[in-house]
């Protein structure tokens, strides 16, 4: 099934918006970073990858129709843009990276005329759609080779399709896997609060003909005792010097039970996840989100008693001594991960 996640088309940044899935395939154009910024708060477009098409695309957005007459009237606006595009989610390094590299378009060219370098803004971004496309399918190559036919996965949150453009990390392990004809079952954990595991996983994985089974988050200790995972799979928010790795809340807790069970546990993530400015996993900032989330069900029905209090952090870190093996669009990374990230991604 061809799905395109985010595209720039008629001047604007065309989304899947991802809070109507599964009930319905709703595309949303974002025509300015207000509307962009929302999106992103509201995980209408969401996952780390596609975070960073987003908002260097954004970058273009907020800068198009700028009246300035010079390279420093324009860096202004630029920095402005940047600023507020920047405070809508802090923990995916792919964000930061999209709007450091139109940044980064823009001072190499300062002395080109304004609307030649918002061109070449808008081209900075198309470019990181195509980095996107290509190193999900490297990740997917890098990836199948550590799954043996028959295999069971056990994955979180969604790493797939919808989490960049077109391919997926994680699940793009497991479609590069299928595609080379093996046959491989998935569990994939609904991961709580807002679902993007049972609404947005398995949504696309069975669209894409993926023997898939959905499991309650607390399930997954339970069949890793009965020795029907073979490999845990999941994404990445952000990873540090050091291997520490972040992404949805839970994936630490299925990288401990993996370790007590003797199954390898394996983050897939792009080049451009890495962040080598920062030692380890402490250093990265963990978005706090609304109580609302875990009190109620998306708004509607609440669940829990009013007044309750709530701790809602989006992302944990998985420290690098229980990761198996980092798969990236570069090859696969083993450990000791400080000295071989500073070969293969720097
Ligand atoms: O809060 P989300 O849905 O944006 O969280 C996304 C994840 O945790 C993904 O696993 C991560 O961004 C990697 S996506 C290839």
């Amino acid at each position: 099934m061809s799905l395109t996640t985010l595209e720039w088309r008629d001047n604007a940044i065309r989304i899947i918006d991802q809070t109507c899935l599964p009930r319905k395939l709703v595309y949303l154009e974002i025509r300015n970073i207000k509307g962009l910024s929302q999106a992103i708060k509201e995980l209408k477009v969401r996952g780390a990858p596609a975070l960073g098409a987003a908002s260097s695309l954004g970058v273009y957005l907020g800068i198009k129709n700028s009246p300035a007459k010079n390279f420093t009237q324009f860096k202004n606006e630029l920095d402005k843009v940047i600023a507020y595009l920047g405070s809508s989610r802090p923990t995916a390094r792919n964000l930061f990276w999209g709007l450091e590299q139109a940044r980064q378009a823009a001072l190499a060219n300062q002395d080109k005329p304004v609307s030649r370098i918002k061109e070449l803004i808008l081209q900075k971004a198309l470019e990181i759609i195509k980095i996107d496309q290509q190193s999900c399918r490297e990740i997917g190559k890098y990836g199948a080779e550590l799954i043996k036919d028959g295999d069971t996965i056990l994955t979180v949150c969604n790493a797939g399709i919808l989490a960049t453009i077109d391919y997926g990390t994680a699940l793009g392990v497991i479609y590069s896997a299928k595609a080379q004809g093996k046959k491989i079952k998935v569990f994939a954990c609904e991961t709580r609060p807002l679902l993007q595991g049972a609404r947005l996983t398995a949504w696309e994985l069975l669209k894409n003909g993926v023997d898939t089974a959905l499991i309650c988050d607390n399930t997954a200790g339970f069949l890793m005792r009965q020795g029907r995972i073979n490999c845990v799979i999941a994404g990445a928010d952000r990873i540090a010097a050091n291997g520490d790795a972040a992404n949805k809340i839970g994936t630490l807790g299925l990288a401990i039970l993996s370790q007590y069970h003797k199954i390898p546990f394996y983050i897939a993530a792009p080049s451009t996840t890495f962040d080598l400015n920062i030692k380890s996993g402490k250093e990265i900032i963990i978005e706090q989100r609304s109580r609302e989330e875990v009190v109620s069900l998306f708004s509607r029905q609440p669940i829990a008693p009013e007044g309750v209090k709530v701790y809602n952090p989006a992302f944990d870190v998985t420290v690098h001594e229980l990761i198996s093996a980092i798969i990236t669009d570069k090859g696969v990374l083993r450990p000791p991960y400080q000295e071989n990230i500073k070969r293969l991604i720097q």
